[in-house]
């Protein structure tokens, strides 16, 4: 059993279609990794995946039309289906820097199911160049200057990603200059690289929908909080519509020593 198993996720290495830049930061790795946790987490994450689902048919309920939905960060759908996507719309499009082999199969077999493959912070071939913090920050100040994605949709969802997108550009610039980065350093690019994201979601046309981690909280064996990590972002002319906390990673998971909690936040515009 667990021979085929290797040999199956030895084919989902071969198979999916990757770009070099995909290959290179190992996001084909963090998808496989994201299904096995997902796998052996599900339970934990239900009440994080229904409300995931409630909002999104919410929203759904709310539009004039569905000829089309766009998904930035869809990674697997574990968050909303592929067939809530499919009955709920005429067309679906899935945008992430990486696809799962199944939703490239869905795709060839599905005419109204298209995949667009993209980095969505335009940062990623230009990690390589950055020397240090401050080549990053103006990195980020360029990037807000640009318009980097544009979908026109009847909705459009940004699903569980904005918190993601700096950390390759972190991790790249601890690198070259051999030193974690302060948190307040972090924080401060994490917020420029949101800021980007939700300038760009906002010009989008059609309704939003946008959830995303805004807190982690790590707790120790007895329960007891270790440690809380938050980056502000400005959500103005968004409106609220509900937040809850998610077990991403229970004690043992990512660690004996911690387990791991988010506050999530949904908002429409
Ligand atoms: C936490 S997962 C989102 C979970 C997903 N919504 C679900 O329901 O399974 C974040 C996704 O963002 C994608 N991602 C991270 N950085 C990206 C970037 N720069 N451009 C496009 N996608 C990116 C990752 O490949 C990953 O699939």
């Amino acid at each position: 059993m667990y021979r085929r198993c290797m040999l199956l996720e030895s084919f989902e290495f071969l198979l999916t279609p990757t770009t070099p830049l995909a290959r290179k930061y190992g996001f084909l790795y963090s998808s496989i990794a994201l299904r096995h946790r997902y796998n052996r987490c599900k339970k934990m994450w239900l009440p994080h995946l229904k409300n995931c689902q409630d909002i999104f048919l919410d929203t759904v309920k709310t539009l004039p039309q569905k000829k089309h939905v766009v998904v930035l960060g869809s990674a697997h759908l574990h968050e909303i289906p592929l067939h809530l996507l499919m009955d709920n719309f005429e067309r679906v499009t899935l945008v992430d820097v990486i696809h799962p082999l199944k939703h490239h199969l869905q795709a060839k077999r599905y005419k109204r199911l298209q995949l667009v493959t993209m980095d969505l912070t335009n940062s990623l071939d230009k990690i390589d160049k950055l020397e240090n913090l401050e080549d990053l920050t103006q990195l980020a100040q360029d990037l807000a200057k640009e318009k980097i994605f544009h979908f026109d949709a009847d909705l459009i969802v940004s699903a569980n990603l904005m918190s993601q997108l700096a950390l390759l550009p972190l991790d790249a610039v601890e690198r070259k200059i051999k030193r974690p980065l302060e948190l307040a350093e972090k924080d401060q690019i994490c917020t420029q690289f949101a800021q980007v994201h939700l300038q760009n979601f906002a010009n989008c046309t059609g309704k939003k929908l946008i959830y995303s981690d805004r807190e982690v909280i790590y707790r120790d064996p007895k329960g007891e909080v270790i440690y809380t990590g938050h980056y502000p972002v400005n959500f103005m002319g968004y409106e609220k519509l509900k937040e809850w906390y998610w077990t991403l990673a229970p004690l043992k998971e990512a660690s004996k020593d911690y387990s791991i909690e988010m506050k999530i936040e949904a908002y429409s515009k």
